[in-house]
């Protein structure tokens, strides 16, 4: 099963990501994590890649595309994968069912979490990620067992550094800009369903079950 995340910055694509993982054994292929791991090692691509994710731009797509299908050719992901992130504009998202189809593969389901911006917005102040492995929590609405804690990993909750009001809006005019024209597109090859990202997270991922 080859699934791809669409939405908004902040509109629950990761949390939901990281449900659907546990719930059908497939592995959440998040771009934003692997490009934070690139940045907090210091790597080549992390080196490239800060500048872009500090202001809420995307990230050039020659060093996108490559990483991605690099990361998607690897053993975990040939039975199938929770992408979440990519693709995020028309190119790399004709990139991307170009490599597909190299390896007689196609994209089955996307799913597009919705939400109104301004409450998204507020949403994201109270996001903690951890610092180890990216699992997103809420201090107000989805609490790790121990405060500060990641429930998975045993990690450092952290707040991520685009996170700030002034980028978390640049991010979402770049998303309206570059990002939204996915929705057609995938519209366009009837793989595309509509969630609530404010919804009842077990009644989202009940939806999402009953469409895969
Ligand atoms: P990325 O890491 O993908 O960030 P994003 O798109 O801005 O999305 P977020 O991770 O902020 O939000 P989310 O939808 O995952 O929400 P979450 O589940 O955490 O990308 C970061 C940057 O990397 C980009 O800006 C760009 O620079 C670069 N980049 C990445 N991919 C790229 C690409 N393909 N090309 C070029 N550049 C790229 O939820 C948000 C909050 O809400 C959390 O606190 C969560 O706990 C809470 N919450 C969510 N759902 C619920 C619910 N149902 N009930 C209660 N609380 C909930
Ligand atoms: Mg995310």
């Amino acid at each position: 099963m080859n699934i791809i995340m669409l939405g908004a910055p902040g509109a629950g694509k990761g949390t939901i990501s990281s449900r659907l993982e546990k719930k059908y054994n497939l592995p959440h292929v998040s771009s934003g994590d692997i490009f934070r791991y690139n940045i907090k090692n210091n790597t080549e691509i992390g080196i490239k890649a800060k500048s872009y994710i500090e202001k809420g731009l995307l990230v050039p797509d020659d060093v996108t595309i490559s990483m991605m299908i690099d990361r998607l050719s690897q053993d975990d992901c040939q039975k199938g994968f929770i992408l979440d992130g990519f693709p995020r504009n028309p190119k790399q998202a004709e990139a991307f069912d170009e490599a597909l189809s190299k390896s007689n593969k196609k994209i089955d389901t996307v799913i597009l979490v919705e939400g109104d911006l301004k409450k998204i917005a507020e949403r994201l102040s109270g996001r903690r990620v951890c610092d180890n492995c990216g699992e997103a929590y809420h201090i107000v609405t989805l609490k790790p067992k121990v405060d500060g804690i990641c429930d998975k990993c045993g990690g450092k909750l952290i707040q991520r550094k685009d996170d700030t009001e002034e980028v978390i809006w640049q991010r979402f005019d770049t998303y309206e800009k570059e990002t939204k024209p996915l929705v057609d597109y995938y519209k366009q090859k009837n793989v595309l369903h509509a969630v609530d990202g404010f919804a009842n997270l077990d009644d989202t991922i009940d939806k999402i079950s009953n469409i895969l």
